[in-house]
Order: C-alpha cells, then sequence, then structure tokens
C-alpha cells in the first residue's frame, strides 16, 4: 500500500555521543512503524535539521555543547510545532528535565533507554500529538506560539503589537466551568500564526495546571514582584508551554502561605494589562469571589464571559452579578454570557434544568453559547492533560463542537475591530468597578 510510508513515525536523534545515536537507531530499525529520518551532534544542528525535515518526533538529550536541549526544544516549540519533543536523560538530571517540560516537551526517557519504553513512549506522545494537530481548526503554523528565539527581548518596548485583546472568563459560582472554558478557548483560538497567552488568575486555586497537565517553579507570582520592572526575558522564563504550544502563565501552589497571603489584585492587573499587547488574546482565567482582583481583571477585560449553570442558584448568582456589571461603566456589549453543562433532559421525568429561554428572560441577556454536559470526554481530557477539543478527531461531537464555535465566535468579537487600548490607558481607567479596590 501506498500509506505504508506515509504511516511511519518519522523521529529524529539529537545527541552528542555517537554511540547513543547509534544504538537508539538500531532499536528503532527494528520496529516498523519507526524511521529515523536523521541525527545531530548538539541542539543547533538539530534545529535546523528539524527544520528542515520537520520530523514527528524528536528524540533530545540534554546536555550537549553548543545548544543545550532545554534550548533546543523551546526553539522547536516555534519553528517547528509540528514536532513533538521528547527529553533523554540519566535520573540525577530531574532538575534539567522539569525545565525540559517546561520548555515544551512532550515527554522524557531516562537512559539508557530500553526498547520497550523508547517504543511505547514515542507512539504515546505521536498518537498525542496527532490528535492535538488534527483537531485544531488549522493546523499551526511555525512561529504561531510558544517562545521567540533568544535575543527578541524586546515584547514589552519595542515588540510588534498584536491585538492585544483580554477576555475573562468569570462566574459567582464555584465549578461552573470558567477552567474547562478558558483552556478550550485559548487552545481554540491558536490557528493562523495568531499568539494567545492563557492566564490563571485563580490566584488561589487555580486549576490551570491540573486541566493542562502543566507544573512551574514559576507562576504569576513572579511577575507581580517585578511588575514595574517587566521585560521579555523574564516574561518568557515565567511562562510555561503546553504541549500544543500554548502558552500560559500559571498561578501559584494553593499552599497554606500563599492561600492566606494571595497575590496583590493591583499587581495582577497591572501585569496582564502590560503584557497583553505581545499576544493576539489573552484569556483570563478567574476564581468566583468578588474582590479588588476581579474587579481590576473586569476593568481591563475587553470583553467578559459571565460563565452560567442551567441552576436555580447559578442563575441567581449570576442575576446579581450582572446588576453589579450594570452599574459600572461598561459598555452594554462588554459582557458575554455562556451557559455550560447544559442538559439534554426534556425526555421521561420532565425537565430538571431550567430552560435556556427562561434564563435569557430572567437575565435579559442572550446566552452566545449552550455547552452541553458531557461528563465522560470533559472528565478524560482532564485526566489526560489535554484540552477537551483535543480529544478526539471528531468535531462534531458534543463539546467539542460548542467549545470550537464559542473560540471562533470570541475571534469574530474580539479580532480586529475594536482598536487595541493601549497599555497605559488601562492602567489609569478609573471607572468601572475600581471602587472595590479601595480598601
Ligand atoms: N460541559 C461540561 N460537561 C461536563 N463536565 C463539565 C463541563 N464543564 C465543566 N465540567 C466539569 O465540572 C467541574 C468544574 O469545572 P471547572 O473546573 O471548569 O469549573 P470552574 O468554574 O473553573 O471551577 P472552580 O470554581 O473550581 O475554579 C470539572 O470537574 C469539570 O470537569
Ligand atoms: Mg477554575
Amino acid at each position: 500500500m501506498s500509506g505504508e510510508a506515509e504511516r511511519k513515525i518519522r523521529v529524529m536523534i539529537v545527541d552528542d555521543i555517537p554511540e547513543t545515536r547509534e544504538q537508539i537507531k538500531k532499536l528503532l530499525m527494528f520496529e516498523p512503524d519507526f524511521e529515523v529520518i536523521g541525527t545531530a551532534g548538539t541542539g543547533r544542528e538539530g534545529l535546523d535539521m528539524a527544520r528542515e525535515t520537520q520530523p514527528n518526533i524528536i528524540l533530545m538529550d540534554i546536555n550537549m555543547p553548543d545548544m543545550d536541549g532545554i534550548q533546543a526544544t523551546e526553539q522547536i516549540a516555534t519553528a517547528v510545532p509540528m514536532a513533538a519533543v521528547v527529553m533523554m536523560s540519566v535520573q540525577s538530571e530531574a532538575d534539567y528535565l522539569r525545565r525540559a517540560m517546561l520548555a515544551g516537551a512532550s515527554d522524557f526517557l531516562t537512559k539508557p533507554v530500553s526498547g520497550d519504553d523508547l517504543y511505547n513512549t514515542l507512539r504515546k506522545v505521536y498518537e498525542r500529538k496527532q490528535a492535538m494537530i488534527s483537531t485544531m481548526p488549522v493546523a499551526p503554523q511555525p512561529g504561531a506560539a510558544g517562545p521567540r528565539p533568544s535575543g527578541a527581548t524586546g515584547m514589552l518596548r519595542t515588540a510588534e503589537k498584536r491585538l492585544g485583546q483580554i477576555l475573562v472568563i468569570y462566574s459567582p459560582k464555584g465549578g461552573a466551568g470558567c477552567t474547562t472554558i478558558a483552556t478550550n478557548l485559548a487552545s481554540g483560538l491558536m490557528r493562523d500564526g495568531t499568539r494567545v497567552l492563557l492566564v490563571d488568575a485563580d490566584v488561589q486555586f487555580g486549576d490551570v495546571g491540573v486541566f493542562l497537565n502543566l507544573k512551574a517553579p514559576t507562576t504569576l507570582a513572579d511577575l507581580c514582584e517585578s511588575v514595574d520592572d517587566l521585560d521579555m526575558e523574564l516574561v518568557e522564563n515565567v511562562l510555561v508551554t503546553h504541549g500544543s504550544g500554548l502558552r500560559v502563565l500559571l498561578s501559584p501552589e494553593p499552599e497554606p502561605g500563599n492561600l492566606t497571603n494571595p497575590l496583590p489584585g493591583e499587581a495582577v492587573t497591572r501585569v496582564i494589562a502590560k503584557i497583553a499587547s505581545a499576544y493576539d488574546f489573552v484569556i483570563v482565567d478567574t476564581g468566583p469571589q468578588i474582590d479588588a482582583l476581579n474587579a481590576g481583571l473586569f476593568d481591563i477585560a475587553h470583553k467578559i464571559m459571565v460563565v452560567a449553570n442551567p441552576t436555580l442558584s447559578s442563575v441567581r448568582n449570576v442575576r446579581a452579578l450582572l446588576r453589579l456589571l450594570d452599574e459600572s461603566e461598561y459598555p452594554a456589549d462588554k459582557t458575554m454570557l455562556v451557559l455550560n453543562r447544559v442538559m439534554d433532559d426534556k425526555g421521561r421525568g420532565g425537565r430538571v434544568t431550567i430552560a435556556t429561554e427562561l434564563i435569557e428572560k430572567n437575565l435579559k441577556l442572550k446566552v452566545v453559547s449552550e455547552i452541553p454536559s458531557e461528563d465522560r470526554v470533559v472528565l478524560h481530557a482532564v485526566n489526560r492533560g489535554v484540552p477537551v477539543i483535543a480529544i478526539s478527531k471528531d468535531r462534531n461531537r458534543p463539546p467539542i463542537k460548542e467549545l470550537l464555535d464559542l473560540a471562533e465566535l470570541v475571534r469574530r468579537k474580539l479580532g480586529g475591530q475594536e482598536e487595541p487600548v493601549q497599555e497605559e490607558e488601562k492602567e489609569q481607567k478609573t471607572g468601572g468597578l475600581s471602587w472595590l479596590r479601595r480598601p
């Protein structure tokens, strides 16, 4: 069959020790579904070869002369977004390994690499990456996301200006689905070179790291500390890259110290306002409280996506929130209402959740999207650390379809029609809910 060659997983090996390269190459030759398309001895050589040959998987050593495996991985996330990087290290390199994962590596193998480990890991990583690529509305373009090559450090000062549109996802009631929607919108917007940043501004119990299986020693807290002095290098070092290429700013781990002394709302808001101009869309996940932090986020947001569930208590709380937002000086169309966990429950026994028309009537606001309740798909995605939209190739499957449609709606509503608000302007705004910031 002519598809035989195409189905092979194209692997590149980057390691400075020739024997290691040979040994892995031999192991891969035993399996018919792998094809070694090249080997390189340094990170830089590997990066150049990857650009040229566009492999599916790059097996990457960490310690190498010239450019090490971590730097190479970081650059590959931007330059060769269709390739997945699998790091290889000895046990003692755990810290390096963690940094490599933050730079965008998909998985790792411990040296000496055994055949079974190698085959299983590469097949698993390949499948995940293909699933991710195929469910993106358009395959990622080189340079679409991920860190820029080191040296391009002028993001906050001189970098090309992007749309800088800030979308805050909020619900007055915990568990409504903000994190689910934020992670999927951010992923869904990543196409055609669109630069997207996902920020976890739920500073006490942020879940983005759990939903996307990301862990980092660096978080929003590091940027808050340096808010007066932000530069691209610091921002890039603090951000984490998901396997899909999405850039993420995580919130601090929920530890007693962080819970009793959360990040100052004003600093969080200023950080987001400052870095927004380097991205087209900044999707901000929030916690359910109405406090100085969230009031500040509402102020700088271009749109606030309010997430409701079709239940009495959710609708009641959203109504109170909408009244509060009404009292602000925000334009009427700043708020978008999304209904999550909608159930098709009109069968036997009658409806147990509230019908959308009734909710719209009660809240005097149109629902822009109804996202069905699909426990299995959503949980499966969270357990695998991937967005729901990447869990299946079937784009018509609920709630993948609705989440992708919502991302397109956001792109239309926020993308390009409005002049981006300048950072300075955003910081000076005094209207809206700024009164909430007073002690
Ligand atoms: N459409 C959906 N179908 C099925 N399950 C869903 C859906 N949306 C969210 N969930 C599930 O509901 C739970 C809460 O969702 P999520 O964490 O996104 O809400 P949240 O508003 O961010 O909550 P928190 O207040 O904890 O931050 C999660 O277990 C998630 O898997
Ligand atoms: Mg959440």
